[in-house]
C-alpha cells in the first residue's frame, strides 16, 4: 500500500485533515504524519505556492508521495491581509483575532474570504495534484461559538447564519475552504491509486 505522507504541524488542521483523509477515496493509501522535525519554510507568494513547496520537500526529502496545504484568511478592508501571514499574525488564536477586530474596528465592510490550497506531491517532488477551495464570509465584531480552531469564531458564513466555531464539524467539513479544496482534490488523489 502506498505511504501518503501528511504535510502539516498545525493541530486544528491536522484534525481537520485526518477527517477528510479517512475518505473511502483513500482507503488503498497508508498516511503517516510527517516527522516534527522535518520543517519546511513558507517562501511562496501565493497559498498555491506554499501548499506545493511544502509537499514537494516533504516528498523528496522522505522519498514518499506527500500532501500538503497552506490557508488563510483575507480580508478585503485589509487589502488581503493577513493572508499567507494568518498563523504569523500574532502569538495565539486569541491574540490574532484580537489584532484582526482591533484592525477593522471602524471598517463597515466586514467582507473576508479563507482560501485553502492542497497539493499532493510525487517521491520525486513533482507535483501531481492541486486545488484550491474559497469560502466567503465577515467578520463580526466579537467573537461567537467555541468550535474549530484560529479564526473561527469571528468568521460568520451568512449563506448559513452562524460562524465556523459554531457550525458542528460535518457542516464546517462540507462547506470551509479546506472542504471544497478536498472534494476537488479526493476523487484526483483516487485516480492515482488506481
Ligand atoms: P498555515 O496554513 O499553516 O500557514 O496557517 C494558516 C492560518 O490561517 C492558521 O494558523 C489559522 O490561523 C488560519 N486558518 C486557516 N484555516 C482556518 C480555518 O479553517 N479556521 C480558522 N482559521 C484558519
Amino acid at each position: 500500500m502506498p505511504i501518503l505522507i501528511v504535510a502539516t504541524s498545525n493541530p486544528g488542521k491536522l484534525q481537520e485533515m485526518q477527517a477528510y483523509l479517512t475518505d473511502p477515496a483513500l482507503s488503498g493509501w497508508e498516511l503517516k504524519l510527517k516527522p516534527a522535525e522535518l520543517e519546511i519554510e513558507e517562501t511562496g507568494a501565493t497559498f498555491l505556492a506554499n501548499a506545493c513547496l511544502k509537499a514537494a520537500q516533504v516528498a523528496q526529502a522522505l522519498g514518499e508521495w506527500a500532501i500538503a496545504d497552506d490557508s488563510g484568511l483575507s480580508v478585503d478592508a485589509l487589502n488581503g491581509a493577513p493572508g499567507l501571514y494568518s498563523a504569523r499574525y500574532a502569538d495565539t488564536d486569541q491574540a490574532r483575532i484580537a489584532r484582526l477586530l482591533t484592525e477593522l474596528e471602524t471598517a463597515d465592510n466586514r467582507r473576508a474570504c479563507f482560501t485553502c490550497a492542497v497539493a499532493v506531491a510525487r517521491p520525486d517532488g513533482s507535483i501531481a495534484i492541486q486545488t484550491e477551495g474559497i469560502c466567503e464570509g465577515e467578520i463580526l465584531k466579537s467573537t461567537q461559538g467555541s468550535g474549530g480552531f484560529g479564526y473561527d469564531p469571528v468568521f460568520y458564513v451568512p449563506e448559513h447564519q452562524m460562524t465556523f466555531a459554531e457550525m458542528p464539524p460535518e457542516l464546517k467539513h462540507e462547506v470551509s475552504h479546506r472542504g471544497r479544496a478536498f472534494q476537488a482534490l479526493l476523487p484526483e488523489l483516487k485516480q492515482i491509486k488506481g
